[in-house]
């Protein structure tokens, strides 16, 4: 038997992950169909770190859920199911079309109740956030505009509850981390995010590199440590 190769066979892999952990899913399945027809870009989170989402947030009773980059819902819907019917996820998602194709998603999905969605720059959202939100956040999913990785990564920490969880994508992005970046606004910003992350005495960062129907790309996993670590 020849080793085979995360380009070549990954794809098939995360198959048949999805098939074995019986992950095939109408709901998200249709929310991919309809963001496609209205135009939206196919880069939302694959059905396997969709999952991941809905495990790690329920893991730690996440009860509010922080996201920044809604796109079409998909990993909206993913965050939602793991709160109960009273918790709340709050998406944030600058284009106003990719808003409505998330709302009319989670509308479908059952779930509309349970999201609100704030349109707008994420970080006039996080900074109205900070002024208005009486409770923190469990769990933040850091997925948009990756220059501003450093902004989101404060601004989540902020609105954080000690023990809180912090994800956040495209942190490899095909090995691209490498480059200096210094003309690449989107490489700058994650490395310096994950600069901020070891540097922090607040928090306790982890990341790990992931290949599958995405190609090669990573994730951040950041704990926000309680007063006694
Ligand atoms: N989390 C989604 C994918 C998000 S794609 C999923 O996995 O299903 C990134 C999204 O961030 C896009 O919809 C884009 O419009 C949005 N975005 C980009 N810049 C933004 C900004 N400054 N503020 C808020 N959203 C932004
Ligand atoms: C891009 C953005 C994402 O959040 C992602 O998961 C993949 C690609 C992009 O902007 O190209
Ligand atoms: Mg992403």
């Amino acid at each position: 038997m020849s080793d085979r190769s995360a380009a070549e066979d990954g794809a098939a892999v995360d198959a048949l992950l999805v098939e074995r952990l019986g992950l095939a899913d109408r709901t998200l399945e249709a929310a991919l169909a309809t963001s496609r027809d209205e135009g939206l870009p196919d880069i939302a989170v694959s059905p396997l770190h969709g999952r991941l989402l809905t495990v790690l947030a329920r893991a730690i009773g996440s009860r509010r859920i922080l996201e920044i980059g809604t796109l079409g819902g998909y990993s909206t819907i993913c965050l939602a199911r793991a709160v109960e019917p009273d918790g709340e996820v709050v998406t944030l998602e600058l284009d106003a079309h990719h808003a409505d194709v998330a709302s009319a998603n989670l509308e479908r999905a059952g779930l509309r109740d349970r999201v609100r969605i704030m349109v707008g720059p994420a970080a006039e959202s996080l900074r109205s956030l900070r002024e208005t939100e009486a409770a923190p956040f469990d769990f933040t999913f850091i997925d948009a505009d990756k220059a501003a990785y450093p902004l989101y990564l404060d601004e989540s920490v902020a609105l954080s509850r000690p023990g809180a969880l912090i994800v956040a994508d495209n942190v490899v992005r095909r090995g691209r981390i490498l480059d200096e970046g210094r003309d690449d606004p989107d490489v700058a910003g994650i490395r310096d995010f994950l600069r901020r992350v070891g540097d922090d005495p607040r928090l306790e960062g982890a990341a790990t590199q992931t290949v599958g129907v995405k190609g090669w790309d990573g994730f951040a996993l950041v704990r926000v440590r309680a007063r006694e670590g």
